[in-house]
């Protein structure tokens, strides 16, 4: 495979060229790829006017690179292996060439739609194989895909709806998940009722249950494949053609739409997958990462593919019909390379060993991990018993504005060190600053971590708003882009993240702004006000907490819980459910009338002797009693 990494040495080289001249080793690069035509510049534009280009003046299609150059090559090589939520139900399988006639199908039945070039096309499915096809049709035409995650509410999918102005939904009558099925229709047609934009909404019949279909909006999305032209053209798009949208929560404010466009994501899918997980030819992946994350698009819906690699595709849960599910998968489809989040490695560490021993895992060649920090316990449980201790461990860090994996160990090539995500990819300069913004040079070191230099497979804006772009990751270290997260370097210049510096929490490897869950809150007609933290949690990494100021002072904090997150489940969804309410009269807060969240995580994590100076406070009197609510609150 041209350009892959195969040696520590070649690492090296590879990295440091890549730094001397960007231009020269992404040009090498794009040269392997399927073009309509070349690029013109390789790159263009800086962090300070926040006008970044990757390959100006070339045109592709992502999906020409994705299917049609495999068809070429292997058509009858397998890209879908498609298991169901039921272990007994019908799997589905794909071939390249299979997948590329979905696609097309999908992508002409868009087009009826009235689907053009630009168009937005929200998502609002559970995982089957429509999902991948759909994206991948809307990347064919050149429309942009919006996936909204299968278990967020009818609120938050208008939200992302409205926002994108999308022309047409697609959803399933129902999900399967485990044991229970999810109302997809049923949400959508709730959240439609304030979204203009939607001219059609195509319904997948997957579990068959009866839905409400809204005449002269709603059509059944199988009758509309089974009748279309397996041959679509691929549209011509220009290298900084938007390709998707993709919301994720930050620490102020409603969810952001970031936006990433053609060449530099495909360079930056393709190149990451192809040099962390070293897949031979004949090797079986599966990321159980959910396409309604950008996991699921980098590394199911592109990455893969872009490589020609065969996947495995999952609809169902790690626990259903038992906690041995994964492991029964990967003995099932003989998986080679396995890529989960430590979330899902906490829950089945805590369950009994026997569910893995069951299983024959000898398959299994390359492990990864992705989405929050993972501690030593799980790090060790996923080498020991899940990699019987021959499987090197890729700790991948990045994020839904990087696009692809930007600090991870390559698979067997350079070293796999418990916890940390160690080196950074080639053409990826990684800073620590400290609070001051002043960079630190030596190491050890442990600071704010920022990216020095524009990478291919960046988020170009938010959907929509270009100043908030600059302001949350571009202002407050100026010419850097600062990812809101921590992270320690040691001697010999490997990372290991700690976590967000922000207000932004980490559940289940999902994030979620506590901005955005106080937002929620303070709608309740019985709270006054409230702040929400994050606070450690054994299977889900960290949990939210919220202090809050009820109308009535003799509220009781169970029942005001309870309340509350019924709210947060209509408002956002049940992952951004509270784990724990403490009443209080007040919030601790500055003179200038913000809250201090971080006196609350000090309280919450029992921290008292690092308070730090409480006497600037607006209200310090406060402290004593909120320490005392959650004493008597325990
Ligand atoms: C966290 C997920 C530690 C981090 C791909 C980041 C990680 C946020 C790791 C992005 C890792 C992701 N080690 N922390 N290997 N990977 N994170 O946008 O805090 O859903 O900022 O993208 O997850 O979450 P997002």
């Amino acid at each position: 495979m041209k350009y892959r990494i195969e040696s520590k040495a070649q690492y090296q080289t590879f990295y440091n060229n890549s730094l001397e001249d960007r231009e020269a080793y992404w040009s090498e690069r794009a040269e392997t790829y399927e073009w309509f035509k070349k690029w013109d510049k390789v790159q263009s534009g800086n962090f300070n006017e926040l006008n970044v280009k990757w390959f100006e003046g070339g045109q592709t299609n992502i999906t020409v690179n994705a299917l049609d150059r495999h068809v070429k090559n292997h058509p009858n090589k397998t890209a879908i292996l498609w298991e169901p939520n039921d272990p007994n139900g019908e799997t589905k399988t794909f071939t390249y060439k299979e997948l590329l006639e979905e696609v097309n199908r999908f992508a002409n039945v868009l087009k009826d739609q009235g689907v053009q070039k630009g168009d937005r096309v929200c998502f609002y499915m559970s995982m089957v194989p429509e999902l991948l096809t759909g994206v991948l049709a809307c990347a064919r035409i050149g429309a942009v895909h919006s996936v909204v995650f299968g278990g967020f509410s009818a609120k938050a999918l208008a939200g992302r709806v409205i926002d994108c102005e999308a022309k047409v939904v697609v959803t399933n009558d129902q999900a399967y998940r485990g044991s229970k099925t999810i109302e997809l229709k049923e949400i959508t047609n709730e959240a439609l009722k304030e979204c203009a934009s939607v001219k059609s909404v195509l319904c997948l019949r997957h579990t068959g249950a009866k839905v409400e279909m809204i005449e002269g909006r709603d059509l059944w999305l199988n009758d509309l494949l089974r009748s279309a032209s397996t041959e679509c053209d691929p549209e011509k798009m220009n290298s900084e053609d938007p390709l998707f949208i993709l919301y994720t929560s930050g620490s102020t404010g409603k969810p952001k739409g970031l936006q990433h466009t053609t060449a530099g994501y495909m360079l930056w899918a393709a190149e990451t997958f192809k040099n962390i997980f070293q897949m031979g030819d004949d090797d079986i992946y599966w990321c159980s990462a959910d396409i309604g994350w950008i996991t699921g698009h980098s590394y199911i819906a592109y990455g893969p593919l872009l490589n020609g690699n065969t996947q495995v595709m999952f609809e169902g849960i790690p626990t259903y019909p038992d906690s041995g599910r994964f492991w029964d998968v990967i003995e099932k489809y003989k998986v080679s390379h396995f890529y989960t989040a430590p979330t899902a490695i906490r829950a089945l560490q805590a369950c009994d060993i026997e569910l893995v021993n069951r299983a024959d895992l000898s398959s299994l060649k390359v492990l990864g991990t992705v989405g929050e920090p993972i501690n030593v316990e799980a790090w060790t449980w996923y080498n020991e018993e899940i990699g019987k201790k021959k499987c090197p461990i890729v700790d991948t860090w990045w994020q839904t504005e990087t696009g692809g994996i930007m600090i991870s160990s390559l698979a067997g090539v350079t070293e796999s060190i418990p916890c940390f995500a160690t080196l950074p990819q080639p053409a990826i300069k990684p800073v620590l600053v400290d609070t001051d913004g002043r960079e630190i040079q030596s190491n050890p070191a442990e600071g704010n971590l920022c990216i020095e230099f524009p990478w291919p497979g960046m988020a170009r804006t938010i959907y929509g708003d270009h100043e908030r772009y600059r302001q949350t990751y571009f202002s407050t270290y100026p010419g850097k882009y600062f990812t809101g997260d921590g992270a320690k370097r040691d001697a010999d210049g490997n990372y290991r993240i700690t976590g967000r510096v922000d207000d932004v929490v980490n559940i289940s490897g999902h994030r979620i702004g506590t901005a955005e869950v106080e937002d929620a809150i303070d709608e309740h007609e019985s709270i006054v006000e409230s702040a929400v933290i994050g606070i450690p949690h054994e299977i889900k990494g960290e949990a939210l907490m919220g202090f809050m100021i009820p109308t009535n002072k003799d509220a009781n904090s169970k029942e005001i819980l309870k309340k509350v997150n019924e709210l947060i489940t209509e408002e956002i969804g049940p992952i951004a459910k509270l784990d724990r309410a403490i009443i209080v009269p007040e919030l601790p807060k500055t003179r200038s009338g913000k809250i201090m969240r971080r006196v609350l995580r000090k309280i919450a994590s029992n921290e008292l002797d690092s308070l730090g100076d409480t006497s600037t406070l607006l209200n310090p009197e406060i402290v004593d009693v909120i320490i005392e609510a959650m004493r008597s609150e325990s």
